[in-house]
């Protein structure tokens, strides 16, 4: 099969370098890109990831005596290519932080309480209809250290992994209505209000004992979910 590496798309990509966003001047090339062919390997790995690597179960709210403090939420996620076709049997991972917005890092800060009964990570394949389902509870808001009053709002964080190296996406989900999406550097790098609502999560009304979400990544073309 020839492994497509389309080209990036600006219209509905992040800006590179984000004014209130310090660490984008690092993380963006400084100088014009050089043009190289793929290698192989780049091209045609890895074969089979959901064999090679440890799954972990989507359920990491707890249950019993050990559930997570927070909004129980159950999240139903959907990839799909271009086209809308599913993309099943892929090999998704997802972290977050916990109820208070604190994430499970020796990087992260005391501001916030940890959560003994929260893992915060998942790493889920997607079924034959490009499915699956997180058990979870809703991420806290945290403070951006250095950055001045910079809040992330409630947001969960998915690595998709493509047919190779080269294809994979990794990018946020947003949940709606939160005030702190409108102020967000990170969503409101991406310049057209359509690509920011492709990051963000329907609400479904549902009556049950969990706040349920929908939310689709597309994993490629002009409707393609940005890497965030
Ligand atoms: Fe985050």
């Amino acid at each position: 099969m020839k492994v497509v590496i389309q080209p990036r798309d600006e219209r509905t990509q992040p800006a590179r370098i984000v004014p209130g966003y310090p660490q984008t001047p690092l993380r963006n090339p400084q100088q014009p890109l050089v043009k190289r062919a793929p290698t192989l390997s780049e091209l045609t790995g890895p074969l089979e990831v959901a064999q090679r690597v440890q799954l972990l179960g989507g359920d990491i709210a707890g249950h019993g005596d050990k559930q997570a403090i927070g909004q129980l939420i159950h999240l139903k996620l959907r990839v799909v290519d271009e086209d809308g076709a599913p993309v099943g049997g892929t090999v998704v991972e997802v972290w977050q932080a916990n109820g208070a917005g604190r994430y499970i890092h020796p990087g992260d800060d005391d501001h916030a309480p940890a959560d003994a009964n929260f893992y915060g990570a998942a790493r889920v394949v997607t079924d034959a209809s490009g499915s699956l389902e997180l058990r979870t509870v809703k991420p806290g808001a945290y403070p951006v250290p250095d950055t001045h009053g910079w809040w992330r709002p409630p947001h969960i964080h998915f690595s998709v992994f493509g047919r190779v190296w080269l294809s994979r996406l990794v990018t946020q989900m947003f949940f709606p209505g939160e005030p702190l999406n409108e102020s967000d550097v990170i969503l409101n790098a991406l310049q057209e209000p359509t690509a920011r609502n492709r990051c963000i999560a329907r609400f479904v009304p549902s009556g049950g004992n969990a706040l349920v979400y929908e939310h689709q990544i597309v994993v490629r073309g002009r409707v393609g979910t940005p890497s965030l």
